[in-house]
């Protein structure tokens, strides 16, 4: 198990650059299943997830490298139909292989996806966008699915929620669907239109991405040679950005895109912290006093505040002065770290989806376990502004959607280290 040893009290100041996202890179790889031709993916993170992406698409028989932060698949054969559950089982993101290697080969094995725990996380719009477009799907035993599709059929598809996943798996089932097909209700979010950009690289007729109606025509065959740079993984800008409002000081942060960091942006500088984008790459983020509360703050979907910044938020709320109320709407069970939390000395009380933080004027460090990746992320903002040492036990939650994340914060003046042990529990 490793762990985050980490002493509270200093202000961060520097720079820090943004990595590719984690949710756009995995299914961008998903979607070379479909290119029988080569394809190059750019700025990928080195992550947990990526590496099990890359496993998974090596156990179908594609031939995969690496070099440095480019992912290049060789995708002209594959050999296997069956995704091992010791990989599907890693990561929710499993799930969008469904609609690839059922366009591309008409059958697929595949185990119920992983990921955090952060609520039940069903299927449903994924299962029924895929059976209205021609699959037929079975529940096989032990949880495995069975899928079957000779051939998809374009049709219009209204999703009852604008799901990311659902919106991703139906736009790669598409691709080499007959015909056309729309969704309807689609999501909204960046990871969506960095998919659409990847698929018109490869030949795809698909526009719409960032609206709720998507419209792609499939193609019979695509084989093409692309090179693809994924965008700035705007969750961990988010979290950088909680972190220096969290502790003060001032960092800039580069290879960024504002946009889709323009709700957490809002936020903090409700709170009282200094936001300023200085090009197109790059904002500058300063705190100097004690944060203001927040009257109340709801998640959404795109461009609505993000589930994936909540807990990070709620950290930096915890010692702001006054109360703020958080709604959470996306997940049923997303305030698993608040426990956590409270052994530091925070003040938040949670009924079902409504957390209400007051605002302490001390945190104080403690040893802690981090449950799941955003909540794991919250701890580490803590446990910077806590006085003492805190110790943040399972960081492979962490590591799930941060790239040495300790090495991130101590370049900027954190006092953060990780320790290393091969003990499991
Ligand atoms: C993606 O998950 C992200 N993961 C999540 O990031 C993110 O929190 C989420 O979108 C919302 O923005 C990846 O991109 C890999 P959803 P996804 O389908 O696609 C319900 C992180 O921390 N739902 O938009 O699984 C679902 O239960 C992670 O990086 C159904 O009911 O999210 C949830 O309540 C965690 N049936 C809501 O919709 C379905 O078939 C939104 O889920 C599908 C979803």
């Amino acid at each position: 198990m490793n762990r985050f040893i980490i002493e509270g009290g200093n202000r961060l100041h520097g720079k820090l650059n943004i990595p590719g996202a984690k949710n756009a890179v995995l299914p961008i790889l998903a979607a070379t299943i479909l290119n029988r031709g080569i394809s190059r993916i750019k700025n990928c993170p080195n992550l947990e997830d990526t590496k099990t992406m890359q496993e998974i698409l090596i156990s179908l028989g594609l031939h995969v490298e690496n070099d440095k932060q480019d992912i290049v698949v060789y995708g002209e054969n594959i050999t296997a139909n069956t995704i091992p559950e010791s990989l599907a089982g890693k990561m929710r993101s499993s799930i969008v292989l469904m609609g690839a290697v059922l366009g591309r080969i008409g059958e697929i094995y595949i185990s119920y996806p992983g990921g955090c725990a952060i609520g039940p996380r069903p299927i449903d719009m994924h299962l029924n966008s895929l059976r209205k477009m021609g699959a037929e799907i079975d529940d096989l035993y032990k949880g495995t699915l069975h899928c079957k599709a000779a051939k998809f059929k374009g049709t219009e598809i209204l999703l009852d929620y604008p799901s990311v996943g659902a919106t991703e798996n139906t736009m790669l089932a598409a691709c080499l669907a007959e015909g056309e097909t729309i969704i309807r209700n689609a999501a909204k979010e960046p990871e969506i239109v960095d998919l659409q950009n990847f698929l018109q690289q490869m030949g795809v007729a698909v526009y719409g991405a960032g609206t709720g109606v998507i419209h792609i025509t499939g193609k019979p065959i695509i084989k093409a040679d692309v090179t693809y740079s994924v965008i700035p993984d705007r969750i961990v800008a988010g979290t950088y950005m909680a972190c220096v409002a969290a502790t003060g000081g001032e960092i800039v942060l580069s290879s960024i895109d504002y946009e889709p960091v323009s709700s957490i942006a809002y936020c903090l500088r409700n709170c009282g912290v200094s936001i300023e984008t200085l090009n197109k790459k790059e904002v500058k983020v300063k705190s100097l006093q004690r944060l203001k509360a927040i009257e109340v703050i709801r998640t959404s979907p795109y461009p609505g505040f993000p589930t994936d910044l909540q807990p990070q938020l709620v950290a930096v709320l915890s010692k702001s002065s006054g109360t703020s109320v958080i709604i959470e709407t996306v997940f049923e069970n997303r305030y698993g770290y608040v426990e956590q939390l409270m052994r530091m000395g925070a003040d938040i009380t949670v009924r079902e989806r409504v957390a209400v933080v007051k605002g302490v004027r001390k945190l104080t460090g403690a040893e802690v376990d981090a449950c799941d990746l955003r909540g794991g992320a919250a701890l580490a903002i803590a446990a910077l502004i806590a006085e003492g040492t805190s110790t943040i036990n399972h960081v492979m939650h962490i590591d799930r959607g941060y790239e040495a994340l300790e090495n991130s914060l101590a370049s900027v003046g954190a006092s953060i280290r990780r320790e290393r042990s091969n003990s499991v529990s």
